[in-house]
């Protein structure tokens, strides 16, 4: 493990207000969102999707890393060059999702773990010989009646704590996401509460594995009402909420905290992060790591046709120009119909 190198590409990472692009949907979420639009799913419609997002003309200018798929990590661009090897042409840091997904988690109803630990050195090789320099593992707490249970905050951190371990020991820096879903109708104290313990629980486990703070990047949940939750939020209360949460548990010396949209919209997920830059004053870089409130338009836009592409693309680079706002404070809702 070189630690130096590690801090070098988590602070590229969040580097001059850009954020990141998850684009690593598995097979079984992105026919989900496919299946949604009426588009064919099948392995060139992925490829093409994809394709489309990364050559936009303008989004190095906003981007510092692109989160892959395993299937994307080994797939050209049209024009023919490797995936990882046109992002680092470009400037844009290529990153691998390396967990194999939330599974039920034995003796807890309604609880996941995410898997994904066996033969991960292994794969971790082959991404780093095929250019990955960040990977990602999501893992997914729900609230609800007498849910989360602490064993199933403990033992996702633990698998977050080893998964970063064994990032950092092939000096690939581990995107650590604990996300707290919105899925439900709690209110926002709840999240704030599971939220601080779940974070809490996760730096304790990265401290006794002796993972390096200055070498991973925090991708969380803001804290929220729950989607069906009766009282919504403003964004004020989400952001000194989220801001308070954070400074109870993240270490300083993270370079970086890079936030999952988690099913806001695309407005809602520029406004907080906005909001929570212009009361952030850790140490630390505030940012995005989107998918859907990166995606999802550009997506309907393309709807399967590369004749689209063009229009497609102008709508990640708005929302990526919008979001790297957002991660300096300067992005205001009026910027939206410009
Ligand atoms: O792991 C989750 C994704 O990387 C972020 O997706 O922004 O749609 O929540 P989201």
């Amino acid at each position: 493990m070189d630690k130096k190198i590690l801090n070098q590409i988590a602070s590229q990472m969040v580097s001059e207000s850009k954020g990141i692009l998850a684009m690593d949907e598995s097979h079984g979420t992105c026919e989900k969102r496919f299946n949604a639009l009426g588009i064919t799913v099948n392995e060139e419609n992925r490829r093409s999707y994809r394709d489309m997002l990364v050559t936009a003309e303008s989004l190095p200018k906003y981007i510092s890393g692109a989160i892959l798929f395993d299937e994307t990590i080994k797939q050209k661009i049209s024009e023919g060059t490797n995936f990882p090897d046109f992002l680092n042409k470009i400037g844009i840091l290529p990153g691998i999702k390396v967990d194999t997904g939330a599974k039920p988690f034995s003796c807890h109803e309604n609880e996941k773990i995410t898997e994904g630990l066996d033969n991960l050195p292994q794969r971790m090789e082959e991404y780093k010989s095929l250019g990955a320099k960040f990977a990602k593992w999501r893992a997914v707490i729900t609230i609800a009646d007498n849910i989360p249970s602490s064993a199933c905050m403990i033992a996702n951190s633990h698998a977050l704590a080893r998964y970063a371990s064994i990032c950092q020991e092939f000096d690939i820096v581990p995107i650590v996401e604990p996300e707290v879903l919105m899925d439900g109708s709690h209110d926002i104290h709840k999240c704030f509460n599971v939220t601080n313990t779940m974070q809490s629980i996760l730096f304790e486990e990265l401290d006794k594995l002796d993972v390096v703070n200055s070498g991973i990047i925090l991708k969380p949940n803001m804290i929220t009402s729950g989607a069906n939750c009766e009282v919504q939020s403003d964004t004020n209360e989400i952001a000194e909420l989220t801001v308070k949460c954070l400074g109870n548990n993240v270490p300083k010396d993270v370079p970086g905290i890079a936030f999952l949209s988690g099913g806001q919209s695309d407005e809602d997920a520029s406004n907080n992060l906005n909001e929570i830059n212009k009361l952030n004053n850790n140490p630390w870089k505030v940012t995005f790591s989107y998918g859907r409130a990166l995606q999802l338009e550009a997506m309907k836009k393309w709807n399967g046709d590369n004749n689209n592409n063009l229009e497609a693309q102008k709508i990640i680079s708005k929302r990526s120009y919008l979001n790297s706002l957002a991660a300096s404070g300067k992005y205001e809702l009026s910027m939206e119909n410009q």
